[in-house]
């Protein structure tokens, strides 16, 4: 996998990684691996694994680290992560970065979201998910065409279940806690590390995010 682009999203839950993954991925062609999205994938299909994921992630807990990097390295063995890949979501632990490091995928390049806490509350709370697609959209950020219908498909968006105002206020706590500290590892690592502020209109972030990005390779 030498050369080839390989783009960690950092940021607190609700920074914008979703939005800005599937825009990089568009860019660069790289494959978008979403640990989030998978556990509700294995979920959806009523597995073991995600019907026991499902409790953590309902509390604002993080999933355990043997679940997420077996997960992880089962992924990596598909083809189109060959030709490079944006990671949305992981790592969220010392434990899981170190385990990336230690594979041929380790990360080329790391993206810090940065948005603060209000935002996010505002962000997650009001957001809107097609589940079968993964489309997000957000009830005044990025509305849907008509009010509570998928613009392709007009099926009815739902709330996920992890994004009531309570349940957000701890997953930015077991941010803060667990994967706060990557900054500071990342920091120390020779990876090229990005900082970029998460406010603002969507587009504008996903030009500098990608200029930046450009600009290294
Ligand atoms: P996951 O699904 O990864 O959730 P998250 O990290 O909490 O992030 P979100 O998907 O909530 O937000 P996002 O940053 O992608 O924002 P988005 O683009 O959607 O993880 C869920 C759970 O799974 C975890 O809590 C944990 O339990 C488990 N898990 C997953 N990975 C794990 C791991 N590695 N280890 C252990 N456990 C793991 O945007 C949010 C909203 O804001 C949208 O409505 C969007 O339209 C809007 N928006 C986006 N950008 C802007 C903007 N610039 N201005 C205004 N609105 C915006």
């Amino acid at each position: 996998m030498a050369g080839k682009m390989r783009i960690v999203l950092l940021g607190a839950p609700g920074a914008g990684k979703g939005t800005q993954a599937k825009r990089l991925c568009a860019q660069f062609d790289l494959a978008h691996i979403s640990t989030g999205d998978m556990l509700r994938h294995k979920l959806a299909h009523g597995t073991a694994l995600g019907l026991s994921a499902k409790k953590k992630m309902d509390a604002g807990e993080l999933v355990s680290d043997d679940i997420i990097v077996g997960m992880l390295k089962d992924r990596l063995e598909e083809k189109d992560a060959d030709a490079g890949c944006l990671f949305d979501g992981f790592p969220r632990t010392e434990h899981q970065a170190q385990a990336l490091d230690s594979t041929p995928a380790r990360p080329t390049a790391v993206v810090d979201l940065d948005v603060d806490d209000e935002s996010v509350v505002e962000r997650l709370c009001g957001r809107l998910v097609h589940p079968p697609s993964g489309r997000v959209y957000h009830v005044h950020f990025s509305p849907p065409k008509i009010a509570g219908k998928d613009d392709e498909t007009g099926d009815t968006l739902v709330q996920r279940d992890d994004d009531r105002e309570e349940t957000v206020r701890e997953r930015l706590s077991v941010y803060r806690r667990q994967t706060l500290p990557l900054k500071s590892y990342y920091g120390k690592s020779p990876v090229h590390y990005i900082s970029i502020a998460g406010g603002g209109d969507i587009a504008d972030i996903s030009r500098r995010l990608i200029a930046e990005l450009q600009s290294q390779n």
